[in-house]
């Protein structure tokens, strides 16, 4: 029996495009909606407080509308604060985004791992948890950046953002004591993979990039595995919180993720 409930990835804005894109490579099947919450755009220079607020009445929202089979919650800001009032406020499995501290601490050889996130993640209790947890011999060094944010959504919207922009981010890691030594570093904001290639360019050496979005793709399949879903593939569906969406530049970038219909709420 065919079942069209769509997966429901949710971010501040185009950020969880960056995991909504490896979910669709191993899911090609699955019916998904794209929740950017650009009304409340950006969310990591919010408080704990705003956040917690927001996110899980938003989702419960968006749950009753849409009737997903799943909920990704695509934003390291959102899940870090918020993802456990989110999974006892909805009765669907809710897969969060954390930063990928584990698989870096895994490769790092110099033992020194930057985490650059948002202002909001990189304060988290939640990361000084994953650091004891998992990478407790090596030095975390952590940097929170609005400008990045900022840089992935002009990207995306097409336009062309001055290297020196992201060479200035990068020295808020590599110029803190230790720094020289980095040599992985976690993305821990989902708009920073679509910005991977500015930051490799930037870098005053290799480093390696990891973030969460092959992880939580491989997660999503498999608490999917078994489920039915639609004989032919449908259009996914872009959704935002408030105007303009595409309207604002995002037209190429939404079709190009396979996002032909939008919605606002
Ligand atoms: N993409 C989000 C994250 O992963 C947040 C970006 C923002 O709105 O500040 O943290």
């Amino acid at each position: 029996m065919a079942d069209a409930r769509p997966i429901l990835f949710f971010d501040s804005g185009v950020g969880g495009l960056s995991v909504l894109a490896p979910t669709r490579k191993l899911l090609p099947q699955a019916p998904v909606v794209y929740a950017a919450d650009n009304g409340g755009f950006p969310y990591g220079i919010k408080t704990e407080a705003e956040i917690a607020a927001r996110v899980p009445a938003l989702l419960g929202r968006l749950a009753e509308r849409y009737d997903p089979r799943l909920i990704v919650v695509a934003c390291n800001t959102a899940s870090t604060i918020a993802l456990g009032a989110v999974r006892s406020a909805l009765d669907l499995p809710v897969v969060g985004t954390v930063p990928a501290i584990k698989p870096a601490a895994a490769s790092s050889r110099t033992r020194v791992i930057g985490v650059l996130g948002t202002d909001a993640t990189v304060r988290q209790p939640y990361v000084d948890d994953l650091s004891t947890r998992f990478a407790d011999d090596c030095l975390v060094l952590r940097h929170g950046s609005a400008d990045l944010v900022e840089l992935a959504e002009a990207k995306l919207r097409g336009e062309v953002s001055d290297p020196a922009a992201f060479t200035s981010v990068l020295a808020g890691l590599f110029a803190q004591p230790g720094g020289d030594r980095i040599d992985t570093i976690v993305l821990a904001c989902t708009h920073f993979p679509l910005v991977s290639a500015e930051l490799a360019a930037a870098c005053p050496r290799p480093v390696e990039f990891v973030d969460g979005g092959p992880g939580i793709a491989r997660r999503v399949a498999y608490l999917t595995e078994g489920q039915d879903w639609p004989n032919a593939p449908v259009p996914g569906m872009a959704l935002f919180t408030a105007t303009p969406g595409p309207a604002a530049g995002l037209g190429a970038t939404l079709s190009r993720h396979g996002l032909s219909k939008v919605d606002f709420l």
